[in-house]
């Protein structure tokens, strides 16, 4: 059975290593069995949304024709197209680094999808060497990410890339 809440009534909160620890568990049952990547990416981002706290927005940003393009998102309408090496996601994009921006109203040129942001991480989704989108969390708390939220969600994105049949782009 999929528990979608890591709130256990009575229990102490957990840390961020046994929430991650649980998403993994969770995120593999969820995928099995599935190869496309649309309905993978779409699942996962609600797992994201619904599972971690203070998010505004969970979802991916795919690359096409070397402009990254809009994918499965929880949240409220983003922008459709990020050239990469602008704002967050296509900084992260370009670097090829997982980018965690503790105020991205200081981040230079910033896009600004949810004025509830205040906060970001993107991962980038690497299949070997071949960049093919990002993973991009978004909260109202500033400083919401760290080191901890990183290593979980580069280990859910690897789960991901397995996981899926990915287009040549
Ligand atoms: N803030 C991102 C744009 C995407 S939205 O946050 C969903 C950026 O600067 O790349």
């Amino acid at each position: 059975m999929l528990i979608l809440s890591n709130q256990i009534p009575g229990k102490q909160t957990q840390s961020k290593v046994e929430v991650y620890d649980q998403l993994a568990r969770q995120l593999s049952s969820l995928l099995a069995g599935e190869r496309d990547l649309i309905a993978n990416a779409a699942n996962f981002s609600s797992l994201m949304f619904h599972s971690l706290p203070d998010l505004n927005w969970a979802g991916f940003y795919f690359l096409k024709n070397d402009e990254l393009v809009l994918g499965p998102f929880q949240g409220r309408p983003a922008c459709v197209r990020i050239t990469v090496g602008q704002g967050v996601c296509g900084t992260a994009a370009a670097k090829r680094v997982t980018t965690i921006v503790t105020n991205v109203h200081e981040f230079p040129g910033h896009i600004a999808c949810d004025g509830a942001s205040n906060s970001e991480i993107v991962i980038p989704l690497l299949k070997g060497e071949q960049l093919i989108g990002v993973l991009d969390l978004d909260s109202p708390i500033f400083g919401r990410f760290d080191e901890e939220d990183a290593a979980g969600l580069d280990r859910l994105v690897s789960v991901l890339i397995e996981s899926c049949e990915w287009p040549r782009v």
